[in-house]
C-alpha cells in the first residue's frame, strides 16, 4: 500500500491499524478482555441498518471509554460559532464578503471559528453550514466533537495539524481533510496562524461521486484519499471536551485526553485529500459542462441527483474550447452555491474575490461573470490557455441558505457586491 508516511491509502476502506502491536482484536470487535485493559467501542456513522454500500463505522480500542465524563454545560464562548440562524425572512441578495481577519488575542480553532451560512436544522441529519475558522493558538488542553455532523476542513492560510481520537492529519492549504462525526480532535497551528473553511454536512455522509459515462477513473480518485494510522495520547489531568450538539455549543472536563485510541479497524475515519491531484475534466471541443464536473465529493439527499451538499473545486486547468465563452455563463440555478478562494483569482471575477473570502448565490439568484470578466473573455483569442495558480470551490445545496446575523452585520460584507453585474451594454437587435 503506497501512502505518505503515518496515513493508509484508499476512499472508505476498511482499514485496521494499530500503534501498540497487539492491541488490535483479531477476528472478533469486541473479545471478553481486550489486550492491555483496553475498552472496544464502536462508532457509528451510519445507522446500524444502513445498505452495506453505505454503512460506516468502525471499532476503537482505547484507554478509557468514552462513555466516562461529567455532565454537559453550556460553553461560554465562540459566540460566532454556530449562533444559530434567524427566523427573519432572507432578501434574495447575492452576498460577499472580504476575508475575515485572523483576531488580534489569542484564539484557537473553536473559539475563532465563525460560521457564515446555514440552512435546514441539523436536527433533521439534513443540510450543510459554512464557517470560517481562523486562529493563532493550539487547542491547549482542550478537544473538540461535533455531533451535528461531519467537518470537511479547507484550508486557506496556514497548516492545520488535526490530533484526533484515530490518529494526526497534516493539512495545508490546497490540501482538505474530513473529520467523522462525532470524532473527538484537538487543533495546532504549526505556521502560528490558520485561517480557512469548514463544511459541515448534518446529511448523508460525503462521498465520491458517481462517474457515470466518464468511467472508472476521474475527478478525485480514491487512492488519494489518506486516513491515518493509529496514534494516542497518555495524558493524565484536566482536558475541556467541547461539542456542537444539536447547534449549540457544550464542554464538560475530563481528567484526562480522550484521544486515547490506541488501535481501530473499520471504515469510518478521518481523512485528507491534496486538491492537487484531482483530474480535472473538461470540453475538447466547444461548451464547457456543467461546474458539477469539478465535483470532489457529494453528500445525496433524498431525491436522486440533488445534493444535500456537493464540493465542488475550480483547479488549474486548461481552457480549449473553440466558439465558446470560457469562464462560467451566466446563470440561475435551484441549488444555492457558497464560494471560496483558497488562492488565486477566479476566472469569474476580475476583483473583488480576494482569497479568503466569501460568496453567496442562493436559489434563483442571477449571477455569472463579472462585467471585465465578460468583456475579457468575449473578446479573447480563443487559443489553448492554462489556467493557472488559483484554486476555488463551492460548497453547493439543495437547500437555500441563510446567512448568520454575524454575516449580515459584519464590516466585511462588501456594499456594493450588486456593482459587479452593473453595467453590461444592451444587445443590440438588427
Ligand atoms: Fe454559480
Amino acid at each position: 500500500m503506497l501512502a505518505s508516511e503515518g496515513y493508509m491509502s484508499g476512499f472508505g476502506n476498511h482499514f485496521a491499524t494499530e500503534a501498540v502491536a497487539g492491541a488490535l482484536p483479531v477476528g472478533r470487535n469486541s473479545p471478553q478482555k481486550p489486550a492491555f485493559g483496553l475498552y472496544a467501542e464502536q462508532l457509528s456513522g451510519t445507522a446500524f441498518t444502513a445498505p452495506r454500500a453505505e454503512n460506516h463505522r468502525s471499532w476503537l480500542y482505547r484507554m478509557r471509554p468514552s462513555a466516562e465524563h461529567p455532565p454537559y454545560v453550556r460553553y461560554q464562548g465562540a459566540d460566532l460559532f454556530a449562533p444559530g440562524t434567524t427566523d427573519e425572512p432572507v432578501a434574495p441578495n447575492r452576498l460577499r464578503w472580504n476575508p475575515l481577519a485572523i483576531p488580534s488575542e489569542p484564539t484557537d480553532l473553536i473559539d475563532g471559528m465563525v460560521t457564515m451560512a446555514a440552512n435546514r436544522d441539523p436536527t433533521t441529519l439534513e443540510g450543510v453550514a459554512v464557517h470560517v475558522y481562523r486562529a493563532n493558538r493550539d487547542m491547549e488542553r482542550r478537544a473538540f466533537f461535533n455531533s451535528d455532523g461531519e467537518m470537511l476542513f479547507i484550508p486557506q492560510q496556514g497548516r492545520l495539524h488535526l490530533f484526533t481520537e484515530m490518529g494526526r492529519i497534516d493539512v495545508a492549504p490546497g490540501e482538505i481533510a474530513l473529520v467523522p462525526r462525532g470524532v473527538r480532535f484537538r487543533a495546532t497551528l504549526p505556521d502560528g496562524e490558520a485561517r480557512g473553511y469548514v463544511a459541515e454536512n448534518h446529511g448523508a455522509l460525503f462521498r465520491l461521486p458517481d462517474l457515470g459515462p466518464i468511467g472508472a477513473n476521474g475527478l478525485a480518485n480514491p487512492r488519494d484519499f489518506e486516513a491515518p494510522v493509529a496514534a494516542y495520547e497518555d495524558v493524565e489531568g484536566d482536558v475541556e471536551l467541547i461539542q456542537k450538539y444539536m447547534g449549540s455549543l457544550w464542554t464538560t472536563t475530563i481528567d484526562h485526553s480522550p484521544l486515547d485510541v490506541v488501535a481501530w479497524h473499520g471504515n469510518l475515519a478521518p481523512w485528507k485529500y491534496d486538491l492537487a491531484r484531482f483530474n480535472a475534466i473538461g470540453t475538447v471541443s466547444f461548451d464547457h459542462p456543467d461546474p458539477s464536473i469539478f465535483t470532489v465529493l457529494t453528500s445525496p439527499s433524498d431525491v436522486p441527483g440533488r445534493a444535500n451538499a456537493d464540493f465542488v473545486v475550480f483547479p488549474p486547468r486548461w481552457m480549449v474550447a473553440e466558439d465558446t465563452f470560457r469562464p462560467p455563463w451566466f446563470h440561475r440555478n435551484v441549488m444555492s452555491e457558497c464560494m471560496g478562494l483558497i488562492h488565486g483569482a477566479y476566472d469569474a471575477k476580475a476583483e473583488g474575490f480576494a482569497p479568503g473570502a466569501i460568496s453567496l448565490h442562493n436559489q434563483m439568484a442571477g449571477h455569472g461573470p463579472d462585467v471585465a470578466s465578460w468583456k475579457g473573455a468575449s473578446e479573447a483569442a480563443l487559443k489553448p490557455h492554462k489556467i493557472e495558480g488559483t484554486l476555488a470551490f463551492m460548497v453547493e445545496t439543495c437547500w437555500p441558505y441563510r446567512p448568520t446575523r454575524y454575516a449580515l452585520e459584519c464590516a466585511e460584507l462588501q456594499k456594493d457586491y450588486d456593482a459587479a453585474w452593473g453595467g453590461f451594454p444592451k444587445a443590440r437587435l438588427p
